[in-house]
């Protein structure tokens, strides 16, 4: 699974443009105005509405004007991303016990999948999905990095809609996140939604996010991981 942000000039208006295949999410943004020199927009707008093409006229996006200012892959994370993986998510919070975290998952076993988004050829954010206990089939979505230079461009959304659509497609009924409420909101994540389920890190910023039908239980016993009591939360 890839996705992948291309910023191109030269159109008249701003607009996004986006398109799913079985192996790959793919989201071009296309902006108005004069080029503003290489690097990300300065911030990816979600009011856009990202409008869903098939693959075929997604290719009409490419050989539109782009020249490439920024772009973005969200990809599954390989063994020689390990290493990035460990700097962006000990810079992304300010020490290494999430880190820490990403590899004991991995190391456990736990580690479900595990995204990176690569700008450039330079790893700049990650997450991480892990197998949890729960009524029904459920990831625990956690750590989410992106390194402190990179973060208010919308990579952290991507690679949160990335694993959403991954999760989806997989067949997983539902992902569970500790965090703010006012981030993860916008995905869908709801505070209510969590509140009758037996966790640790029951409260105010646990959240649970339905993927597709209902869930088959709103109330129950959730684990996580074991490498989550180590770190003493789920996020
Ligand atoms: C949280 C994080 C992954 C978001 O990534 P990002 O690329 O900066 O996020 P986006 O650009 O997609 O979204 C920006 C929005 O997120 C909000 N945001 C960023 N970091 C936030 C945080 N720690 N808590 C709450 N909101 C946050 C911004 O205010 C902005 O909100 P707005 O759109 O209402 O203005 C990133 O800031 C990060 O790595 N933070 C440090 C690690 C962390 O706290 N991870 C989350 C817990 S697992």
């Amino acid at each position: 699974m890839a996705v992948l942000l291309v910023r191109c000039g030269g159109m008249q208006n701003a607009h996004n443009l986006q398109f799913e295949t079985k192996s790959a999410v793919v989201k071009s943004q296309v902006t108005g105005g004069k080029a503003s020199g290489r690097g990300p927009p300065e911030a990816y707008s979600r009011s856009d509405k990202a409008r869903r093409l098939d693959a075929e006229s997604s290719f009409a996006v490419h050989d539109a004007q782009c020249f490439n200012q920024w772009m973005l892959d969200v990809r599954d994370e390989k063994p020689e991303d390990r290493e990035s993986v460990y700097q962006v998510v000990s810079s992304a919070f300010g020490g290494a016990a999430e880190a820490a975290l990403v590899d004991q998952l991995r190391g456990d076993g736990d580690a479900v999948f595990s995204l990176v988004a690569e700008e450039d050829g330079l790893i700049v954010g990650h997450v991480l999905l892990s197998r949890m206990a729960a009524p029904f089939p459920a990831l625990a979505l956690a750590p989410v990095s992106v390194i402190p230079s990179r973060q208010r461009r919308g990579i952290g959304s991507m690679l949160v809609e990335g694993a959403v659509s991954r999760a989806r497609r997989e067949g997983w009924a539902a992902l569970f996140v500790l965090g703010d409420p006012h981030y993860y909101a916008r995905f869908g994540f709801s505070v209510e939604a969590a509140a009758g389920f037996a966790s640790p890190y029951a409260g105010q910023h646990f959240m649970v996010l339905p993927l597709g039908s209902p869930l088959a239980a709103t109330t129950g016993e959730l684990r996580h991981a074991l490498a989550f009591g180590a770190l003493g939360s789920g996020g």
